[in-house]
């Protein structure tokens, strides 16, 4: 059973370090010309279990990762920027620390009083958060469970990794899955126990072997399965097609075509695309043209042309079964959304997803920021997941050290 908030019981006077996930995507890299926050969803997300621990009295230590940096503090992924909106969107001062357990972290959790929040800097500027070596991880759990007298694990989006912040910590402290986390798993499992049917799930995004295990996991259990973005190239390949210099894997082309076999023996209804956008070259003003899927190599750029985003008429059969759809979860962009002239499929698809009448679910990241960025209301979607990775890992029926740590089984 996942131990919640309650299980704490009062926190009134109380330090409490909440592990949120506030790795937000970032515009520009170079700290002199400023950094960005280009979507802040998930520190939106974080809100809720921060303010319910604030208004109970808590002095609230929130703690994240932010990027790959590489184990040592890259001022590229601090959480300054993070901590300065995080302050805006709670309408209060929010204090930060300069680092993760030095001074700067000890003086400013010293001088916490009830209802302060403080944000600590990246977790990943110290290798131990994420080393291989469990005593690495755990004395560096030992050092942040120093600063308070629970934990509440909050991070959704990195549940599905081993890090001392997401797993060590949550046995050094008394410890309980946030709001966020809750909310998370209540949509999920209705997407694994008795979905509503039809049941579409939708797939893009570009590597097709970051998919392999939710198309292994979710065969037997969908009735439809949409396949498009730099993914859906090593499909077209399965089906025998030549695909340009489109993103393709062709160590998987044979596992792929194992899936198309299983999914005609299930009766799974597997929508693959008949066309795609092709154009001279990876860019936003790249010269394009609509062509069949087995014909991507007939245009003027030949085998250099390359794939960018599912046709119109691909699009139009997506959003035909996804409005049909009584559960629908989709992960991944359809096209390289980021330029216009390649937005359109994934447009098409999440404006399909605020008309169907059934549960709607995106996940992950970059989906996420799609639908954000085309000023959809977050409203007309039935959820907006903050774990890409992690609800992949979820829907796979993996076990995720981040929840087993909370006493999910
Ligand atoms: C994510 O963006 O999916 C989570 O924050 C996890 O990040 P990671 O893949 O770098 O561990």
């Amino acid at each position: 059973m996942l131990r919640t908030i309650e299980s704490l019981g009062s926190l009134d006077g109380k330090r409490v370090i909440v592990r949120a996930d506030l790795n937000v995507p970032l515009d520009g890299t170079d700290v002199a010309d400023g950094i960005v926050i280009a979507d802040d969803g998930r520190i939106r997300a974080s809100l809720a279990t921060i303010a319910e621990l604030r208004d109970a009295g808590a002095s609230v230590i929130v703690i994240s990762h932010l990027g790959r940096p590489d184990g040592a503090p890259d001022a590229r992924y601090s959480l300054a920027p993070v901590a300065a909106r995080l302050g805006e969107l709670l309408g209060s001062t929010v204090q930060f620390a300069t680092d993760t357990v030095g001074e700067s972290a000890r003086g400013i959790v010293a001088a916490l009083s009830a209802g302060d929040v403080a944000v600590l800097e990246n977790l990943r500027f110290s290798a131990a958060e994420t080393s291989k070596d469990s005593a690495e991880r755990e004395a560096f759990a030992a050092q942040l469970a120093g600063f308070a007298d629970a934990l509440v694990s909050d991070g959704f989006g990195v549940v599905h990794r081993k890090h001392a912040s997401v797993f060590e910590l949550a046995s050094a402290l008394p410890s309980a899955a946030g709001r966020l986390i809750e909310a998370e798993l209540g949509v999920l499992e209705r997407l694994t126990t008795e979905p509503a049917r039809p049941y579409t799930v939708v797939l893009g995004g570009s590597k097709v072997s970051d998919k392999l295990g939710v198309i292994d996991h979710l065969l037997p259990k969908v009735d439809n399965l949409l396949i498009g973005g730099g993914m859906m190239f090593t499909f077209i390949a399965a089906q025998g097609y030549p695909v340009g210099a489109s993103l393709l894997e062709p160590d998987q082309i044979e596992t792929v075509r194992g899936y198309l076999d299983q999914a005609a023996k299930l009766g799974v209804n597997v929508v693959l695309p008949t066309d795609t956008i092709v154009a001279s070259k990876f860019g936003a003003d790249a010269e394009h043209t609509v062509r069949a899927t087995e014909s991507i190599e007939e245009t003027p750029w030949a085998t250099s042309g390359i794939g960018l985003d599912i046709g119109p008429d691909t699009a139009a059969a997506f959003a035909d079964v996804i409005r049909q759809s009584e559960t629908v979860f989709w992960n991944g962009p359809m096209g390289v959304f980021e330029f216009d002239a390649f937005a359109n499929g994934t447009k098409t698809v999440a404006q399909s997803l605020t008309e169907s009448r059934g549960l709607t679910v995106v996940g992950g990241g970059d989906s996420a920021a799609a639908v954000r960025s085309f000023g959809f209301s977050e409203d007309s979607f039935g959820h907006i997941s903050t774990g890409g990775g992690a609800s992949l890992e979820f829907l796979e029926g993996k076990r995720l050290p981040g929840l087993e740590a909370l006493g999910w089984l």
